[in-house]
């Protein structure tokens, strides 16, 4: 499999395969990827994702360029396309999909780590938009997530010069949240997934798209949608049990209903 699959707990983790070729991003592992999130969606007892690379080297060092070279407008639009519609689905997945960096996260890898909700990384990991480098751009959401995540000029400068950022900068500019040593990434990031997962599924889920759709708009906009959202809470059985829970000064027993 190019992807592998391991669920441990309520967290499942998807590890990209293909370490000789630096876990590039091929159709083959954006098609895994989907399939695999297919299984985690219909998996009630799985809350939480977290997807990293095989090997010591790379997260991700792009999209596949072997695909790419000789590929003509309408191979290179599908091809924008294939990637655009997984890190979609990764973006509105309705669990949380956490990114363990563990090396180098470039071009469409560190494109797949933007779409992903909460991105850790390992002080050795280097992430960067190199695209320029190659003649083209980023194409798999680079050009708006980034800027979005960090700040325009911060990815104006990135995809323009193409140049790789340590995790330390990484961190100063708001890519990653958090950086540790490469052995503790995995155990990291499946200890959140274990911590969100304690959570209320339904309440994490509406509080994700609620995020995601903060920048929609203007700000009135997304406070009338919170709302409306707050309210519909009052609907749930998470909200039921979380309070209940509170005065009986116990664990609640979430259900995502
Ligand atoms: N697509 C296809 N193959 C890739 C790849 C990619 N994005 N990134 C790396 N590989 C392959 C290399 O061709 C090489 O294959 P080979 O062993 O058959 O020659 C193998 O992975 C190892 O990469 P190599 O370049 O030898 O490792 P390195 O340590 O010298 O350099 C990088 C590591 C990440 C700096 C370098 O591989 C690189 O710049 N990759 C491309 C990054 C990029 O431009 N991504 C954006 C793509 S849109």
């Amino acid at each position: 499999m190019p992807v592998a699959l391991e669920v441990r707990g309520p967290v499942a983790v998807l590890t990209l395969d293909n370490p000789g070729k630096l876990n590039a991003l091929s159709l083959e592992i954006l098609d895994a990827i989907g399939g695999h999130l297919d299984a985690i969606e219909r998996d009630e007892a799985v809350r939480a994702a977290v997807i990293t690379g095989a090997g010591e080297k790379a997260f991700a060092a792009g999209a596949d360029i072997g695909h790419m070279r000789e590929a003509s407008v309408e191979e290179g639009r599908a091809y924008a396309e294939a990637g655009h519609a997984l890190f979609r689905r990764i973006e509105e997945f309705p669990k949380p999909v956490i990114a363990a960096i563990n090396g180098f996260a470039l071009g469409g890898g560190c494109e797949l780590a933007l779409a992903c909700d909460i991105r850790l990384a390992a002080d050795t990991a280097r992430l960067g938009q190199p695209e320029v480098n190659l003649g083209i751009f980023p194409g798999w959401g680079g050009t708006q997530r980034l800027p979005r995540l960090t700040s325009p000029g911060i990815a104006k400068e990135l995809i323009f010069t193409g140049r790789h950022v340590t995790a330390a900068e990484a961190l100063s500019i708001g890519l990653v949240n958090h950086v540790y040593p490469p052995t503790e990434l995995l155990d990291r990031a499946v200890a959140m997934g274990e911590e969100i997962a304690r959570k209320s599924p339904l309440a994490v889920s509406v509080a994700k798209g609620l995020v995601n759709r903060a920048t929609e708009g203007d700000t009135g906009d997304g406070l009338e949608r919170e709302c409306a959202a707050f309210g519909d809470a009052f609907a749930s059985e998470d909200q039921r049990e979380g309070m209940a829970a509170f005065f009986e000064k116990r664990e609640p027993r979430f259900t995502g209903r």
